[in-house]
């Protein structure tokens, strides 16, 4: 059989957006990245109404760098072909019932111009490869029912954790990971600066 890795006319291939531009990598934070991602979280959260006042997503992320529920390997950013950050997610230490068996996920945030390209899911893909590969037992979130179950994640008092707030159990989400155990149940509790909000 012939082999034919492409259709002959290229332009029949979709692309993904007439403005893309290359390859993206997900990586680690870094030092030098701290600036760059506030800024991603300063876009990608700005609310219309208030455009210059700085999102509350922007400041947590530092405040979480600078508390013990930080977790370095859990900080992720995406570089475009430039290697400029176009998106960051982080997990941070969280507990069930008093026991440090939970990551608090989030914020998660993509440049305005680089939304709807598949950044956000390649990290949280990424994010939750890396807090299984860390035998972290549950992932734990705050988001938009829409989005997040497409990534394994579920009304989290299905699984028998409850919120901190009065929040609606379809927002308060869960993805159980290898290491989850049907013992683990109560009450979870962000990081200390998520309480701060
Ligand atoms: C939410 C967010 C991180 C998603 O990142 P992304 O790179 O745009 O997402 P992906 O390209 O991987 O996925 C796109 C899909 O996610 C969903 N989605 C993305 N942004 C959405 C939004 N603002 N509202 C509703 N659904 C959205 C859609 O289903 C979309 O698919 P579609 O383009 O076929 O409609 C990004 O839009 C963002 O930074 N938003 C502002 C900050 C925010 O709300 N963060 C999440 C807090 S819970």
């Amino acid at each position: 059989m012939a082999h034919r890795p492409f259709p002959a006319d290229n332009h029949a291939r979709p692309a993904p957006l007439s403005t893309y531009r290359g390859p993206m990598l997900i990586r680690r934070e870094t030092r030098a990245d701290v600036e760059a991602i506030r800024a991603v979280h300063t876009a990608a959260f700005a609310k219309a109404e208030t455009p210059h006042k700085v999102p509350v997503e922007a400041t947590l992320v530092d405040a979480l760098r600078a508390d013990d529920a930080w977790l370095p390997a859990l900080s992720l950013v995406a570089t475009d072909s430039d290697g400029q950050v176009v998106g960051h997610v982080v997990g941070t230490r969280g507990w069930v019932a008093d026991a440090p068996v939970a990551l608090g996920l989030g914020p998660l945030g993509v440049l305005p111009a680089w939304q709807r390209r598949g950044v956000g899911s390649a990290l949280m893909h990424a994010v939750l490869g890396a807090a299984d590969a860390l035998d972290e037992p549950l992932v734990v979130l705050l988001g938009h029912p829409d989005y997040y179950p497409r990534f394994g994640f579920r009304p989290a008092v299905e699984l028998g954790v409850t919120p901190p707030g009065p929040w609606g159990p379809q927002f308060f989400q869960a993805r159980p990971m290898s290491a989850w155990r049907s013992s683990i149940g109560g009450a979870f509790a962000y990081a200390k600066p998520f309480n701060d909000l």
